[in-house]
């Protein structure tokens, strides 16, 4: 037998738990461990944070319409967006990139409107920047949120001082001169600014470094990210690019577990893992279903490989890892210009959504902030909007399902093996969940179908609590694509669920093909 199977067969031997991998069509079963007797970290609520960076129609038509526009709006930033945002308890707003934040001056973006200066946007699209939206716009569109700021500082292009600088104008209380021009154009309290990122990307659109020479960039940066007027910084290092370990490694090693509050990691699901052609975001092929949920559940490998990177150089588990970027990235829909990412989000979205948000949950104990790529119109959106109209994605459907989890205490859950053959004999799982119990004592358990074609049997058995009543909500399609648009806004949209049901105190539920479920259980 070779070693890799004989490998998979022992561990199914030990295993605890187990998934059965059936025929398509009839149900796969999968028990699921919940110990609710072994309560974990806090689930921090940044980890169903978000990101907008002056990318395609992300922030322009997508949040900023301008004061004068029919489209409502408070200040200039559109009502109905806000309002979407909120009713997803949005904990963290990341700005204002993603690679365009190595090419940003903070400086065109404050004063009078009409006098910013117009900078052409060299990543995306080679449109032309406006500075229309800036810092006084971006800290009131937090404020209309009631989320926290996430400022991607430029390392790239920019300098200490220029950063320093921003901090000051932003953040200081004091009679200085930069404190001073932001109470002249309009801000007379200092803004708190909670994260700060020292550069995006530094590996690539950020600069091109390599990791010995980001590490003294980092220092050197981070040692002029002062602290004004009570202002706390967690400061954010640039991390891997994916499966780059060594990046980490270095980074951790030479900047010191005490220099920096968290470091990022970017991993985006394509569909083919071809960045020439990624797949497409609807009428795919069922093949490129099961290589969407492979290519999305790397991201477990990820986070145990590069936690225990940190390790490494974090015994006391000071720093915490901020997922930054994550999502898919399809080809862009045909018509739309191809720098500004603009693409669909169907029930595949939703899925891949619910298997990542499930993972970092099950990591809250060192998984500080993540922030899905990107909030509107650009790549995995919550929201997409035509001149007035808004549409709410598959994916904003499960943060809204999700969003019970957000400070609740983790209930550590064991998930069943890996048990679907989708390629070249990799396997995955079909079955994700993560479970949280919250202030008034609730336990919420989130499921995923992740199988397109093959309804689940779950049995959950809970560790230190007899289930008496479960009641959930379930978002599903019965389209492989199944997907929102402006004419059909509730074709894919979350609706009660009947399926699950206490037996014995254990809780048994039925998951349809495809679908994300979120339970109740008292
Ligand atoms: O999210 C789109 C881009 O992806 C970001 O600008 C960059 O950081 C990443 O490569």
């Amino acid at each position: 037998m070779p070693i890799k199977h004989f490998l998979a067969f022992l561990m199914a031997l030990i295993l605890p738990v187990a998934a059965k991998g059936q025929a398509a069509g009839e149900p796969v079963t999968a028990q699921i461990v919940i110990h609710a007797d072994k309560p974990g970290a806090t689930i921090a609520p940044q980890i169903y944070g978000h990101f907008a960076e002056h990318l395609g129609r992300c922030i322009y038509e997508g949040i900023w319409v301008g004061p004068d526009s029919s489209i409502p709006n408070t200040r200039g930033i559109r009502n109905d967006v806000v309002a979407a945002l909120k009713n997803i308890n949005i904990p963290v707003l990341r700005w204002p990139g993603g690679c365009f934040a190595d090419e940003y001056h903070w400086r065109d973006g404050i004063g009078p409107r009409e006098q910013r200066p117009k900078r052409i946007n060299t990543h995306w699209g080679g449109v032309i920047e406006t500075n229309g939206f800036g810092t006084h716009e971006f800290l009131d569109l937090c404020e209309q949120l009631g989320c926290d700021a996430y400022i991607s500082a430029n390392v790239g292009s920019g300098t200490p001082a220029e950063m320093m600088e921003w901090i000051e104008y932003m953040t200081a209380d004091a009679d200085s001169t930069l404190a001073n021009e932001r109470r002249k154009n309009g801000r007379e309290k200092p803004w708190k600014i909670r994260y700060l990122g020292v550069g995006n990307e530094s590996w690539g659109c950020g600069g091109n470094m390599r990791p010995e020479y980001y590490a003294d960039e980092y220092r050197r940066f981070a040692t002029f990210a002062k602290s004004y007027s009570g202002n706390r910084l967690f400061k954010v290092a640039c991390g891997s690019n994916g499966e780059d370990f060594n990046w980490t490694d270095v980074v951790m090693k030479q900047v010191g577990a005490r220099n920096m509050n968290g470091i990022s990691l970017h991993w985006y699901t394509l569909p083919t893992g071809d960045w020439q052609s990624k797949g497409k975001a609807t009428d795919f092929p069922p093949q490129q279903w099961d290589s969407t949920v492979m290519r999305t559940w790397r991201m477990e490998a990820l986070l145990e490989k590069h936690l225990a990177t940190m390790d490494k150089y974090d015994a006391q588990h000071r720093v915490g890892l901020c997922v930054d970027e994550w999502g898919t990235w399809y080809d862009q829909e045909a018509g739309s210009h191809p720098g500004f990412l603009y693409q669909q989000n169907s029930i595949r979205d939703a899925v891949v959504a619910a298997v990542n948000l499930n993972l970092f949950n099950n990591h809250a104990d060192r998984v500080a902030m993540a922030n899905i790529a990107q909030t509107i119109n650009v790549l995995q959106a919550m929201i997409l909007t035509d001149k007035e109209r808004m549409i709410l994605t598959p994916t904003y459907h499960v943060f809204e399902m999700f969003k019970v989890h957000q400070g609740a205490t983790l209930l550590p859950t064991e998930n069943p093996a890996a048990d679907h053959d989708v390629e070249n004999g990799t396997k995955v799982r079909s079955v994700y969940a993560s479970a949280s119990k919250d202030a008034k004592g609730a336990i919420h358990v989130s499921l995923v179908n992740a199988r397109h074609d093959t309804p689940a049997k779950a049995t959950l058995k809970l560790e230190g609590v007899a289930a008496k009543k479960v009641s959930g909500r379930v978002l599903t399609s019965d389209k492989l694509d199944g997907h929102n648009t402006f004419d059909q806004p509730d074709a894919v949209k979350p609706a009660p669920f009947d399926g699950a049901e206490v037996k014995d105190g254990q809780v048994v539920v039925a998951l349809p093909a495809r679908s994300v479920t979120v339970l109740a259980i008292e």
